[in-house]
Formats: structure tokens, C-alpha cells, sequence
């Protein structure tokens, strides 16, 4: 079993690159090698590699500049996996293929589920609605994993920047009207290896049955909102400094691109399906904090 692996400097990249490569041969390909924003690279890529599962941990994901690269972004998100996915399907593969919470206009008040109507408020949101579509046109064995507010050790996320502001500065404003699952990098990587091997083990993607292919969401349990994060993150630091914290409205906050107020994902098909038991957002928080594997 060949397992390609794109994005493998990312968050959830990096931490697939330690977990998957025990389930079969793992390639993996980062921009240099193969540049998602040049989608004609792809198939010559694909057919060379010959992979049995392609894992697209790769996006292009800075959702405020988005709104001023929305070519680029619309590239890299959403025909570079139309092309893996046609690529997949000339060598007869599965696609494995992140999508993300901002698909939705938030206005919900409960959690979304895969069927629920989107209605993206971003570049970046619109950008990975249509890389689910190109996927799903295909027509292959795909699982798309939609996952929610994610932050690692590694890279650049939320975690990183209220350590380092609440290090730099005597009062933080964090928004408190957004509200949503903060999922741990390794936690969705976990998540992953689990849906693959179950996937494995019944043959995917030769024989592919059709309740394991399609949207699936995969985030932490749990919600709260950017300020709630914060205030744990604080909280878990081993900080000297008394940072103080204050919760703020959105309309307080202008970022270019919008986001949704209320992003939570029903992981009850994932459960029903794969029974896959996410953690909680704060243990997995907590866990991450005192972690010290690096990926
Ligand atoms: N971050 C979030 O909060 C969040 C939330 C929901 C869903 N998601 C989804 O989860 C997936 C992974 O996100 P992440 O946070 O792990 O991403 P990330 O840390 O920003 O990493 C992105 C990866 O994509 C690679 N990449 C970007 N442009 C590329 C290009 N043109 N060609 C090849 N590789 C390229 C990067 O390579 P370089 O190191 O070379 O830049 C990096 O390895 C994405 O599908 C994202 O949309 C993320």
C-alpha cells in the first residue's frame, strides 16, 4: 500500500508524516517537489508515484489574505484537488482531503452536520467549498474531513500567537462572539489513521463502500469561543506575566475576511461510522501544551 502524503510542513501534515507510515509506504511530496499552485504538475506527479491513497494535507490556508490572492487561493484549494482526485482516478486511488468549518455562513444554532447548506463568508471558505466539489465530481473513493479551528506546537495558529502576545503585552481583546471547537493538529491525525486503517481493512479503495466515502466532519468535543481558547491557553501557560483578557464583540475586531459566528460540527456520522472518540478541546489543549514531540 503506497500512501502519498502532500503538505507534510503543515500542522496536520507534519503530525500525519509521524502517525500513517505504518499503514504502507509512505511518500511524501512538499511544494518544492510538487507545487499545488501549478495543478498541470499534478497528474505527471500522481502517475509517476502511482500511489494506492493520496493524503491532501496541503492548502493554502492565511484566510485574511485569501481575500486579496483569491486566484491563488482558488488554485491551490480547489482545482489542485480536482486535479489529485482526477489524478486518483487514472491510478485507480483513494483521496484523503481537509476541508474546513468556514464552509458555513454560522448562522445555525446547532452543530453542523455534512448535509447542512453551505454558504461560505470568505475567499478562503468559498476556495475549499469548491475543492469538495471538484473532489466529489471525481467520482472515487474520497473522504473529505472537514475540521474546525486547528492549532499545533508547529506553524502558524492561535496557540502560538496568544503565547507569544500574552508574553509582549499587559491586556489582550480576543473576540468572544465566534464560537467553535479548537481541534489539535495531532488529534485530527489521529483521527485520520484510525478512519484509514478501518478503511483499509475492508479493502479502499479497490472495493469501496459507499458509507465510507463521502464528507465527514472530525473536530474536538466541546465549544467555546476565541476568548474561552485564550483564557485556557493562559491559564496552561507557564507564564509569570498576569495578562489580562478582554472579551470583545466581532464588530470590535475587523479582520478582511469574515467569519462565521457559530462553526461547531456534529461528529456524529464520523462516530456512527468509523467510531472514532475525539477528545474534548481542553484535554486535547492540555495535552498538546505538555507535549514536546516535535514534528
Ligand atoms: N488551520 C485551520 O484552522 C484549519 C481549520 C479547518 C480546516 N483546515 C484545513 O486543514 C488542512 C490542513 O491545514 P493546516 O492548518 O495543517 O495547514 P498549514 O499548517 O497552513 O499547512 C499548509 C500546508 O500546505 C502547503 N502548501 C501551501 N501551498 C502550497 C502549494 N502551492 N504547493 C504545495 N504545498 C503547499 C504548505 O507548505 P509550505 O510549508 O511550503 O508553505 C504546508 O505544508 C487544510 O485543508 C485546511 O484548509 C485548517
Amino acid at each position: 500500500m503506497k500512501i502519498l502524503l502532500t503538505g507534510k510542513t503543515g500542522q496536520i501534515g507534519g503530525e500525519l508524516n509521524n502517525l500513517v507510515g505504518n499503514l504502507g509506504t509512505l511518500v511524501t511530496v512538499d511544494r518544492e517537489h510538487l507545487d499545488l499552485s501549478k495543478p498541470n504538475s499534478i497528474e505527471p506527479a500522481i502517475l509517476e508515484i502511482q500511489p494506492d491513497i493520496i493524503i491532501n494535507a496541503a492548502a493554502y490556508t492565511a484566510v485574511d489574505k485569501a481575500e486579496e490572492e483569491a486566484d491563488l487561493a482558488m488554485t491551490v484549494n480547489s482545482v489542485a484537488p480536482g486535479m489529485l482526485a482526477k489524478a486518483a482516478k487514472k491510478v485507480g486511488a483513494g483521496l484523503i482531503h481537509y476541508s474546513t468549518d468556514y464552509v458555513f455562513d454560522g448562522r445555525s444554532k446547532t452543530p453542523y452536520k455534512e448535509e447542512d447548506p453551505t454558504n461560505p463568508l470568505s475567499v478562503y471558505g468559498k476556495s475549499k467549498l469548491a475543492g469538495e466539489k471538484a473532489v466529489a465530481e471525481a467520482e472515487i473513493p474520497y473522504l473529505i474531513l472537514r475540521t474546525a479551528w486547528v492549532y499545533s506546537l508547529h506553524g502558524k495558529n492561535f496557540l502560538k500567537t496568544i503565547k507569544r502576545l500574552a508574553e509582549e503585552k499587559d491586556t489582550l481583546r480576543i473576540v468572544d462572539d465566534q464560537i467553535g471547537a479548537p481541534t489539535w493538529a495531532r488529534s485530527i491525525a489521529e483521527g485520520t489513521h484510525k478512519i484509514l486503517q478501518q478503511c483499509l481493512n475492508q479493502n479502499w479503495p479497490k472495493t469501496a463502500n459507499p458509507s465510507s466515502s463521502g464528507i465527514f466532519h472530525l473536530s474536538c468535543k466541546g465549544k467555546t469561543s476565541w476568548h474561552g481558547f485564550a483564557k485556557k491557553i493562559i491559564n496552561l501557560s507557564n507564564t509569570s506575566k498576569n495578562t489580562k483578557l478582554l472579551a470583545i464583540p466581532t464588530s470590535e475586531f475587523s479582520t478582511p475576511a469574515a467569519r462565521p459566528p457559530y462553526s461547531l460540527l456534529s461528529n456524529e456520522k464520523m462516530q456512527n461510522v468509523f467510531a472514532v472518540d475525539m477528545p474534548h478541546w481542553k484535554d486535547a489543549l492540555k495535552d498538546c501544551m505538555s507535549s514536546k514531540r516535535e514534528i
